[in-house]
């Protein structure tokens, strides 16, 4: 294809690997951080992570299974992300977060699932939607949009701290 040719990807494939990237980063840092810093960047990651799924799942996959013949990479995709929420709705619930055993398993299996997925996105499944007629315009503009509403950008705040008990009535 065309774009290919001068080594550039679609707008919102560029923009996904773009993501990937940030979300590689983040984890990076989280290796290297000291404790203060690590719920700060681990409830970054989750929360990239959470709308780069969301945006894939609304707006990315359901255009690949309309143009591909075959669809298993797509429907395999959507399980890893259902594994990858799983995941990503425990760490934003657990206390104690960063440091604990079980948290720094988790957000370890996290990153392995992630790294899994992402190499199958990238060597397989953007290549595979590159070589569709897509109207790759469209699909920017509605992962642009998702970027900027406030309820897909969901917060979920990663602590050290038990959240408050409810009240006895
Ligand atoms: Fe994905
Ligand atoms: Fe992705």
């Amino acid at each position: 294809m065309l774009e290919r040719l001068f080594g550039s990807f679609p707008p919102i494939i560029q923009m996904l690997r773009d993501d990937h990237k940030a979300v590689r980063a983040l984890f990076a840092r989280y290796d290297k951080a000291d404790k203060g810093e690590k719920p700060q960047l681990a409830h970054r990651v989750i929360e990239e992570l959470t709308l780069h799924a969301k945006i894939e799942e609304r707006v990315v996959y359901p255009a690949l299974r309309a143009a591909f013949k075959e669809s298993d990479l797509v429907y395999e995709a959507v399980e890893e992300h259902h594994l990858l929420h799983v995941l990503l709705q425990e760490l934003s619930r657990f206390r104690p977060g960063p440091g604990s055993a079980t948290f720094e398993a988790k957000f370890k299996v996290l990153r392995e699932l992630l790294k899994h997925h992402v190499d199958e996105e990238e060597g397989r499944l953007f290549p595979k939607a590159e070589a569709h007629k897509l109207d790759w315009a469209s699909l920017y503009e509605k992962a642009q949009m998702m970027k900027k509403q406030p309820q897909v950008r969901k917060k979920r705040r990663v602590t050290n701290h038990k959240p408050p008990r409810a009240r006895a009535a």
